[in-house]
């Protein structure tokens, strides 16, 4: 089959391919590119595993040949870390959003969160300072099957907090152990929905209940999400 030269600038650096008409971006992306964070969950358009931030937007890489990105900038999770704002939350390694869905446990087995960071980074960049419900609805082409979206919300308003020169919350353990001289182990607190210490090898608790204000009219809490059990729409 006839080949096209494409040129893509993947997380700031220019990349060329020669790739089939028919090549879907997102395996590009995975196999040419080997960027394999960018996961593929469906390959049909429904669950979002695939999102990318491509030239302002976020899409989803399956529903895209190779060749119609041609000349884009495009990011994945991988350059998240690289991007101006990373390192301007608490952790100098990563970028607010991926320190949001760590300290707020935004995710479990993880297959989602990549197109979950994406789709974040590209409200943020819209809309710095979103409602619960906007958050819910631009994350309603995600889905994650482990979570429910309570506390992928949450990662993400954590993440507006930073954008916004605002004090996200501590993790619960951390408070506990400052406020009792003892150790961030030791304290107890809220562990991870598995019943185990955190997302792994944090070695830190999380703060699930942390009440952010919003203006929207978003669930105050798990209990009041109707969503929060793991399946279904976002919204
Ligand atoms: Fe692209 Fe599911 S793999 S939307
Ligand atoms: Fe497992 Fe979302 S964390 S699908």
């Amino acid at each position: 089959m006839t080949q096209k030269e494409i040129t893509l600038t993947v997380n700031g650096t220019e990349r060329e391919l020669t790739v089939e008409p028919r090549r879907l971006l997102v395996h590009a992306i995975r196999e040419d590119l080997d960027l394999t964070g960018t996961h593929i969950g469906c390959d049909t358009g429904n669950c979002g595993a695939c999102t990318v931030y491509k030239d302002g937007q976020a899409v989803k890489s399956c529903l895209q040949f190779a060749v119609q990105a041609d000349g884009s900038e495009v990011t994945t999770v991988e350059g998240m870390a690289d991007l101006p704002e990373a390192g301007s939350g608490r952790d100098d390694d990563l970028h607010p959003i991926q320190e949001g869905f760590r300290e707020m446990h935004g995710l479990q087995c993880g297959y989602c969160t990549p197109g979950m960071i994406m789709a974040g980074k590209a409200l943020l960049e819209e809309n710095p300072d979103p409602t619960d419900e906007e958050i819910r609805e631009r994350i309603s082409g995600n889905l994650c099957r482990c979570t429910g979206y309570q506390n992928i919300v949450k990662s993400i308003q954590y993440a507006a907090d930073v954008y916004n020169d605002r004090e996200p919350p501590e993790p619960q353990a951390e408070a506990e152990a400052a406020a009792d001289g003892g150790t961030p182990m030791g304290g107890g607190g809220t562990t991870g929905g598995c019943g185990c210490d955190g997302p792994a090898g944090s070695g830190a608790t999380v703060d699930l209940e942390h009440d952010y204000p919003t203006t929207g009219a978003g669930p105050a809490s798990p209990a009041d999400d109707p969503t929060s059990d793991g399946g279904g729409d976002a919204r």
